[in-house]
């Protein structure tokens, strides 16, 4: 008799897109004619950059003669996108992270998900409250949580995110954590992050001995000046964090699959006899052991995202979706709504009165639109709805057309 996981049976629900996903085909059986707008999940619409897919036409090129084939890549990911990576994303913003810090991945999802891997079972994890389910599911997987009665796992640490504290909590919620996880632009709340806030955690972090793991899967959605894109970018955090970065937002990636994660050198954790321990040499192992890279095409694609071509017309796309974004911020505040994010961020934020699900089902019902309900990224995330900008310029302008019609 095979037993299973137990912790699996404290998972609470299914994943909170896969409900979504229930609940849209559901209305599509219902009404098969009506044109649902997916305003959900935070899916690209857009095409690739063409300097992307001219890279990766390029690649497929080159795996076609035996003088240019690629088997097996470098553990960490091909050098050139590990120091394109570098250079632009670091060390032209001033910020000191190497080459061979960056562990090339197939995205900030999988990152995220097994970095806990390499933590004791019983480190006691903060998260967000409303958080990106990812980190709160995977940790729960991994039997360092209770059960969850009221909407919390026992055992963690949640920081509330709430108008009260303009969604960004600080240190001091965060008593007795040893690894908290901090996302900023915000998925879901869209909220940013300055610089003196993300510095009160990194001095908080070198004080309690903690880590943090900091999602900036959006980072290249801010154009507001000072916010910071990297945690390393405030004084001491690379003694005390590690950092997720992805192509999906940044460059239409969701489909094609590649990220990075930064494991910074001398960035440590402590055995039971309290030596520390360098976390770099353990997350090499990790990846070494269970994950064989991201391909040679996606990382060539991905390469081309830093070159001047790809540079520019990814930061258009990027530009088109905060123009989205834009768009439905105006026309649901103007139906009184109180609305967050969606500068800096591709996502909203809403206000919407009344419980999440009522309000997600009413506008699936009555506009044919899928928004997220807040509360399926926790407790505090009941009252609101989140929106995201991720569609054409025509569906977007239906949307805002069809919700001035309904709110
Ligand atoms: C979201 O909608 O929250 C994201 O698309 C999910 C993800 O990136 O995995």
């Amino acid at each position: 008799m095979v037993r299973i996981n137990e912790n699996y049976s404290k998972i609470r629900s299914s994943y909170l897109f896969t409900e979504i996903a229930h609940r849209v085909a559901a209305r599509q059986a219902a009404a098969p004619d009506a044109k649902i707008i997916r305003l959900g999940i935070g899916d690209v619409t857009e095409p690739l950059a063409p300097a992307v897919i001219k890279a990766m036409h390029r690649a497929v090129d080159d795996l076609s003669s035996r003088e240019t084939f690629h088997g097996y890549g470098p553990e960490q990911g091909y050098a050139f996108l590990r120091e394109a990576a570098a250079k632009a994303d670091f060390a032209d913003r001033g910020v000191d992270v190497s080459a061979d810090e960056i562990f090339i991945s197939d995205g900030a999802k999988c990152d995220c998900g097994n970095i806990q891997e390499l933590f004791s079972s019983d480190v006691k994890i903060a998260v967000g409250d409303p958080v990106y389910p990812v980190y709160v599911d995977t940790n729960v997987m991994a039997g360092r949580t209770g059960k969850n009665d009221s909407g919390r796992y026992e055992g963690l640490v949640y920081l509330e995110c709430t108008a009260a504290n303009s969604f960004v909590p600080g240190p001091e919620a965060a008593e007795g954590a040893d690894v908290v996880y901090l996302c900023y632009p915000n998925n879901p709340t869209g909220a940013v992050a300055t610089k003196e806030q993300l510095q009160k955690w990194v001095d908080w972090a070198r004080e309690e001995k903690s880590l943090i793991l900091f999602d900036a899967a959006y980072e290249a959605f801010i154009r507001t000046p000072g916010i910071p894109h990297s945690i390393y970018e405030c004084d001491g955090a690379r003694e005390c964090a590690i950092e997720f970065r992805s192509f999906s937002k940044t460059a239409g990636f969701t489909g094609v699959r590649c990220g990075y994660t930064v494991v910074p050198k001398g960035l440590c954790a402590y055995a039971a006899d309290g030596t520390r321990v360098e976390m770099r040499p353990l997350w090499t192992r990790r990846q070494t052991t269970k994950f064989n890279g991201a391909s040679y095409i996606t990382q060539r694609g991905a390469e081309a995202v830093y070159g001047e071509e790809g540079r520019a017309e990814t930061r258009k796309t990027i530009d088109f979706y905060l123009e989205n974004a834009s768009i439905i911020k105006k026309a649901v505040s103007s139906c009184g709504y109180n609305v967050t994010g969606g500068v800096d961020s591709p996502y909203l934020w809403v206000d919407v009165k009344g419980p999440s699900w009522d309000f997600f089902d009413r506008l699936l019902d009555e506009a044919n639109i899928v928004t997220t309900p807040g509360a399926g990224f926790g407790r505090s995330g009941e009252g609101y709805i989140r929106i995201s900008a991720f569609n054409s310029r025509e569906n977007v302008l239906e949307a805002v057309d069809r919700l001035g019609k309904i709110l």
